[in-house]
């Protein structure tokens, strides 16, 4: 894609596998032209990730029916019942880091899987005891080969367990079982309207005509919600702490912020780490309308249209190679400069989620840390099927930082503003 653009500009035409003549742009006003465009005019590219997510999927919804969908589950979602989940993610990233090897090199990718994982589970699945124990076992293998199998559906065959097709559809079949009773559980708990995670206010939304989510379609979401948050954010993370390795002053800066109370740097941070390593390199749709003006261009029905987000970031922004969290020190992102949670009516749902866990998950490891800096190369791009990660899993040298008594409180000024 960037020798595409470096030799015909900021936008383009490729022939994509099963996508077909794709326009890919990166231009800010045209990303915004496109985010804007109407739901009758273009949709959510076929095929998408609801041949794995399943049918009741929010990705594979279109036009009333994912309208309807997504006025259900952005109330769960908004900014401010971020602060309902900050404890619990402090408690998985302590847990998972206990064991974590002093002066020794190591990946963090696979300690922040098990952290967005685990705080999925309880935040949003609600889960507990036995259920959160079996879908912590089925979840990792179920999302590895379903992320995998997403863009080879000429594998979708079910041949038997050997098979790729049929050892997912075996572990799906686990995973709605486990679903089951832990939806009977919580539907079923006289303090349902106490509960804080997502489940229980699915339970209890209705839509406009009074009738709830199908008990199908709650299964098709859960999966979703944890196969789009859980690796996405865990990726995000671990390229976190591979450029903060790097880039020395930034980390000890970053530091005395966390130890003073503070977050704005941090915040800055994690918006320029999203934008110089974004985890996610597209976001499509199709032209359904016989043609859709973008720019100076007419693009005809059927062609794919695609934000290509690593592209755009590096067109938005002036020396768009070095890594700069002050581009963003006091000043909110540009919405269609800074695309990694994609835009328009199909933006992320849980982009605030996965800022404020990538926020308490960076403060508890930097309260808890010292990570050694290092001179080795940047880490290189590495497909895991839908997010790209750190080629080597973001390796780390830590040492434990020494705390006087007291000091492990979570400053109060601390909290994610969102
Ligand atoms: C750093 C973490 C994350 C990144 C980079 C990310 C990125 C994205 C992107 C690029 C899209 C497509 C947007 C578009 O087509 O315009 C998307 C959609 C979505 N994401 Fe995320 N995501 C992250 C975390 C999460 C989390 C934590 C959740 C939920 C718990 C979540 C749930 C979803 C859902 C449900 C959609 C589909 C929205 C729709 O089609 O209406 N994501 N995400």
């Amino acid at each position: 894609m960037e020798a595409c653009r470096k030799r015909y500009g900021s936008a383009f035409t490729v022939r994509l596998p099963f996508f077909g003549p794709t326009v890919i742009i990166s231009d800010p006003a045209q990303v915004k032209q496109f985010f804007q465009t109407k739901t009758d005019v273009v949709r959510n590219v076929e095929p998408n990730l609801d041949l794995v997510l399943g049918p009741g999927s929010t990705f594979g919804l279109q036009d009333e029916a994912h309208r309807r969908r997504r006025k259900l589950l952005v109330p769960p979602f908004h900014g401010k019942r971020m602060r309902a989940y900050e404890g619990l993610v402090e408690e998985e990233t302590l847990k998972e880091v206990a064991t974590w090897p002093e002066g020794q090199e190591f990946a963090v990718l696979p300690s922040t899987n098990r952290i967005t994982l685990n705080v999925i589970l309880r935040a949003v699945f609600g889960a507990e005891g036995a259920e959160f124990d079996a879908l912590r076992m089925v979840m990792p293998p179920l999302v590895e080969l379903g992320s995998q199998l997403v863009f080879l559906p000429f594998l979708h065959r079910d041949l038997g367990p050997w098979s790729p097709w049929g050892r997912f559809l075996g572990l799906r079949r686990e995973f709605d079982q486990i679903v089951e009773s832990l939806i009977d559980r919580v539907a079923a708990d006289p303090n349902l309207e106490q509960r804080d995670d997502v489940l229980s206010l699915m339970l209890q939304s209705r839509y406009e005509d009074g009738t709830a989510m199908s008990r199908s379609d709650l299964a098709d979401e859960l999966f979703t919600l944890l196969a789009a948050g859980h690796e996405t954010t865990a990726t995000q993370l671990a390229w976190a702490v591979e450029r903060l390795r790097r880039h020395p002053h930034v980390l000890s800066r970053l530091v005395d912020e966390v130890d003073a109370g503070g977050s704005d740097l941090l915040q800055a941070t994690i918006h320029e780490v999203q934008r110089n390593r974004p985890v996610i390199d597209g976001a499509a749709r199709q032209v359904i309308a016989p043609t859709m003006p973008l720019g100076p261009w007419m693009i005809p029905h059927g062609h794919t249209v695609q934000v290509d987000i690593p592209l755009t970031h590096q067109n938005a922004y002036p020396d768009s190679e070095r890594f700069d969290p002050d581009r963003f020190l006091g000043a909110s992102p540009d919405m269609y400069s800074w695309v990694p949670f994609g835009g328009g009516m199909r933006r992320c749902l849980g982009a605030a989620f996965a800022n404020m866990e990538m926020n308490v998950v960076l403060r508890t490891l930097l309260r808890e840390f010292r990570f050694v800096p290092t001179s080795a190369r940047p880490e290189r791009m590495h497909s895991r099927g839908v997010a790209f990660a750190p080629k080597d899993g973001g390796r780390a040298v830590v040492y434990r930082r020494i705390r006087t008594a007291g000091s492990n409180d979570l400053p109060k000024s601390a909290h994610v503003s969102v």
